[in-house]
């Protein structure tokens, strides 16, 4: 191996060759992926991210390539000169793009060692995700990750054309932001020259592309980097990408379209195709029939409201539902009859799991009648729920009576669990749809005070104003968001563009005038100086992609994401500092002796 590198020119892809390429001379520049001894003749395949090609050495052609081919082993980078042949019929590879032909190698350079990886790249079911990510320059070899880090970067490149080609531009907006609450909770960065004054990173460039709009710069977007220290999940990191959109003078169907229109690019980009009319939900009947404001309609077992219908039934917990302002809400399996109790009972303990107080079942089996409530209905009463629900056969019904919200939210997972579980839901389709007209707030206990549904920038319908004063949680807002297969990857709002009408919403929201002026006096005081109506969305780029790719992570998509506790394995961020570092920033830790920074 040359001491120092040589720069050969690479004249083909391990990629690219075809049966017409056979007579050309190449160079080849890769990472071994195996090599085999046939019988005298060795036979290596060479790997890069477009491709493997066969690469074959033979003693009596070129005695000086075979000893050097010898040597390598997996994971070796290496240079190979020599001949395309066509191979025999009987060698052609029909698995390989690159299987027609092989390269007769006429020399070999090796161009670095590799020490035995810590994990075959082959099967990557059989390695713990661990283990990837603790070596993900490894995991990113695979050719399936390397396929979807190349879709994300044709995605980007497709939508930053489709938004260039509208008229649109794109603004950086800071990293090092004010901290201003938009939901979830901030990373916050000391600043050093400011003592126990700190920076905080985005949740979203929010604030930022409303100023932006108050500039008259009227189409900005941006693939904005952002930052939210909440929970991790299969469908969420600390750090993650959107495609961040703002305009001026707004038409929610003008901007419905607009946002149809990079979806569809975005499909094409991705090698997939989806096409519209993608009708609107409002998200109460969303919720009314799917018990999600993100519901996943490539399957039914939607669910029916039988709280008028049960008000007379003998079942007091039914009859007094609406006395006491809950709802009773049901879905019928077809064919649910041949469940197992087993089964059944396994999805009352899921109920349970959703915080329900209880999942009533009814079943029809073979013209006998099993149900939780047979003691307080009569197999009668079983069965008028089941006609109410027009069941036909061997049928189970699923009851809950609860709140709305919480009927709702309940039989909603759980329809999602069984559409999964069944296999109801046809995963070879994509389905994306619009949820609208959300409640401007809802109400948190945590806080004990009504909270913003999206973010509080968001705009009441102007019909639901005058709520505000009397009674803000009936208030809808101008809010949106996209859902595709089931998940919500995207959310947007017409935004409020009146400073007054923002103070009366930070009012509702608990945020009294001075605390408003104190952190979004910027914002207010710009509203007042020709703040022109605007409103916008952000997509998230790691869940699209995700599921454009059947990803089931978003760790999946991101070349180098964090643990579910935020951790990147790999470099082992977050850190420990130095004393010294810290006292530059004037940080003295408030941590048991174990958690204590080791001293630099
Ligand atoms: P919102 O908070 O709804 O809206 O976020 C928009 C989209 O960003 C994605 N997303 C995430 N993706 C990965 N990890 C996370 N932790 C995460 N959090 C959110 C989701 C979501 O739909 N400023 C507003 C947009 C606007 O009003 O214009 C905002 O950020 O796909």
């Amino acid at each position: 191996m040359p001491e120092t590198p040589k720069f050969i020119q690479r004249t083909a892809t391990c990629g690219e060759l075809r049966a017409g390429d056979a007579g050309r001379e190449v160079v080849l520049l890769g990472w071994i992926d195996s090599v085999r001894d046939h019988g005298g003749l060795l036979f290596a395949d060479l790997r890069d991210r477009y491709g493997v090609t066969q690469a074959v050495f033979n003693p009596e052609q070129a005695s000086e390539a075979f000893a050097a081919a010898k040597t390598v082993r997996p994971e070796y980078v290496v240079a190979a000169r020599g001949r395309v042949v066509r191979r025999a019929d009987g060698n052609v590879n029909p698995d390989l793009p690159t299987g027609e032909i092989e390269v007769q190698a006429a020399h070999l350079e090796v161009l670095n060692t590799s020490d035995a990886l810590p994990f075959p790249l082959g099967d990557e079911a059989s390695v713990a995700e661990e283990v990837r990510l603790r070596h993900r320059y490894l995991d990113l070899r695979r050719p399936r990750l390397q396929r979807i880090i190349e879709t994300r970067h044709r995605v980007l490149l497709a939508v930053r054309r489709y938004f260039d080609a509208r008229g649109f531009l794109e603004i950086e907006t800071p990293i090092l932001t004010r901290s201003t609450p938009e939901g979830s909770r901030e990373y916050l960065v000391p600043a050093r020259v400011s003592p126990g004054h700190f920076y905080s990173l985005p949740q979203s460039p929010q604030i930022y592309k409303q100023l932006l709009m108050v500039a008259g710069y009227d189409r900005y977007f941006q693939i904005a980097k952002c930052f939210r220290d909440e929970d991790s999940r299969a469908d969420r990191q600390p750090e993650f990408t959107q495609i961040d959109v703002e305009l001026s003078f707004p038409e929610p169907e003008a901007l419905f379209a607009l946002m149809e229109g990079v979806m569809e690019e975005i499909f094409r980009a991705a090698g997939l195709v989806i096409q519209g009319p993608y009708r609107p939900l409002p998200y109460g009947e969303a919720m009314e029939r799917f018990g999600s404001d993100k519901p996943d309609v490539r399957f039914g077992l939607e669910m029916r409201d039988l709280t008028g219908s049960l008000e007379s039934s003998p079942f007091r917990v039914f009859s007094e539902a609406s006395k006491r302002g809950d709802v009773v809400k049901a879905i019928l399996l077809p064919g649910g009859g041949a469940w197992s109790r087993q089964k059944i009972d396994n999805l009352v303990d899921a109920a349970r799991a959703l915080g329900s107080k209880g999942l009533i079942w009814i079943k029809a089996s073979g013209g006998t009648i099993q149900s939780s409530i047979l003691k307080h209905l009569t197999e009668d009463g079983c069965r008028a729920v089941l006609r109410e629900m027009d069941a036909t056969g061997d049928d189970l019904a699923l009851l809950v009576a609860d709140s709305w919200k919480a009927a709702c939210t309940v039989l909603g997972a759980l329809r999602l669990q069984i559409g999964r579980a069944e296999k109801l839901i046809d995963e070879t389709r994509h389905a994306l749809l619009w949820v609208h007209e959300f409640p401007l707030f809802e109400y948190s206990a945590v806080e004990g005070r009504l909270v913003s549904c999206h973010h509080p920038f968001t705009s009441p319908r102007p019909e639901d104003i005058p709520l505000l004063d009397g009674d803000p949680a009936r208030a809808r807002a101008l809010a949106y968001d996209l859902v595709l297969d089931g998940t919500e990857i995207g959310g947007g709002s017409i935004r409020i563009h009146r400073s007054d009408l923002q103070a009366r919403v930070f009012q509702v929201l608990g945020i009294g005038r001075e605390e408003a002026e104190s952190k979004f006096g910027f914002l207010l005081t710009a509203l007042r100086m020709g703040a022109p109506p605007h409103g916008g969305i952000a997509l998230g780029v790691d869940r699209t992609i995700a599921l454009l790719t059947g990803s089931s992570s978003i760790r999946d998509v991101i070349a180098f994401p964090k643990t579910t506790s935020g951790i990147d394995l790999m470099s082992g961020a977050p850190s420990k500092v130095s004393d010294r570092q810290l006292k530059e920033l004037s940080i003295r830790l408030d941590l048991p002796p174990d958690l204590r920074p080791v001293s630099k």
